[in-house]
């Protein structure tokens, strides 16, 4: 018997251990691409540098009322575009230099919800909020947290297509050392092919110049940098629930101030 044929009845007879096997190849494939990730990513960074730095300085030789300005701007605009992608992959191959110092995950979660809640996608979208008043603060950099946070919410309300209720729940993972943050919609969910890819860079199922496929990702990164795991529960036409746990910080304090659970309904007045 060949050993590729006893991988195939270990598939068949023992569904946990398969399940598991196929978590490793995914989590060895994800590490892999990280690794290609940052050697493009680091590869650009430096000869799009020099793009912006020369597309500045041409800005600035050229005369204000000079027409070939409007293209100048055009490129500066683009290479910032290409910037910003190229971040999104060093963050997803955790090169990023951030210093992590405690955080309130309720006051952040509010914050990203409070200038989210004008965004055409989340008009008519049901926000309920359960945040755990006694949650510990938890080591991380505030900004990289709204981004994961913000990236959850609008892949949300996209798979809501406008109506729906989006829950994020923050709670202590009882048992462990974590604090643990739901985000779930009652969107389309998704795909059992898809699932066990949508955290690789470039992963997209939104057409052309509707999705990038990096958000998920940058998450990924970002939530491994922070000592923490993410993963999701989905159900096709019912959902899905991105579960986030995060390491509480060493000198962990209660967040010190109440939020009592609350149902938003943002609605846009106007409509
Ligand atoms: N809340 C969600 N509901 C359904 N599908 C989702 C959700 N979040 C992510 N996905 C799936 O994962 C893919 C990758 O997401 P992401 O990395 O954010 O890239 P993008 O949003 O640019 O497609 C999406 O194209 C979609 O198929
Ligand atoms: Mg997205």
């Amino acid at each position: 018997m060949t050993s590729g044929k006893r991988s195939i009845i270990f598939t068949e007879k023992d569904p946990i251990a398969s399940k598991r096997h196929e978590k490793l190849l995914s989590a060895e494939r994800l590490k892999a691409t990280g690794r290609l990730a940052s050697e493009i990513a680091h590869e650009l960074n430096t000869p799009l540098g020099g793009v912006l730095m020369y597309s500045h300085l041409l800005l600035d030789d050229l005369p204000a009322d000079d027409p070939r300005r409007e293209n100048v701007v055009k490129i500066n605009k683009l290479v910032h575009r290409c910037k910003i992608i190229v971040q999104g992959l060093l963050d997803f191959a955790h090169e990023d230099t951030s210093e992590l110092k405690p955080v309130q995950i309720n006051r952040i979660l509010l914050n990203v919800i409070g200038f989210l809640e004008d965004h055409i996608l989340l008009r008519s979208i049901a926000v309920r909020t359960y945040l755990d008043p006694a949650l510990p603060m938890v080591t991380g950099d505030e900004n990289k947290l709204e981004q994961v946070f913000i990236n959850l919410i609008i892949n949300a309300a996209q798979s809501m297509d406008g109506t729906g209720t989006l829950t994020l729940r923050t709670e202590v993972a009882l048992g462990t050392d974590g604090v643990l943050v739901e985000c779930s919609d009652t969107g389309s969910g998704i795909d059992d092919k898809h699932i066990g890819r949508i955290f690789e860079p470039f992963f997209t199922t939104k057409g052309p110049g509707k999705g990038t496929g990096l958000g998920l990702s940058i998450c990924h990164g970002i939530v491994e940098h922070h000592g923490g795991t993410m993963t999701v529960e989905s159900s096709k036409e019912q959902g899905s629930t991105f579960m986030i746990s995060l390491p509480v910080a060493k000198q962990g304090s209660d967040c010190g101030w109440p939020i009592s659970d609350r149902e938003s309904n943002i609605a846009d007045p106007e409509s």
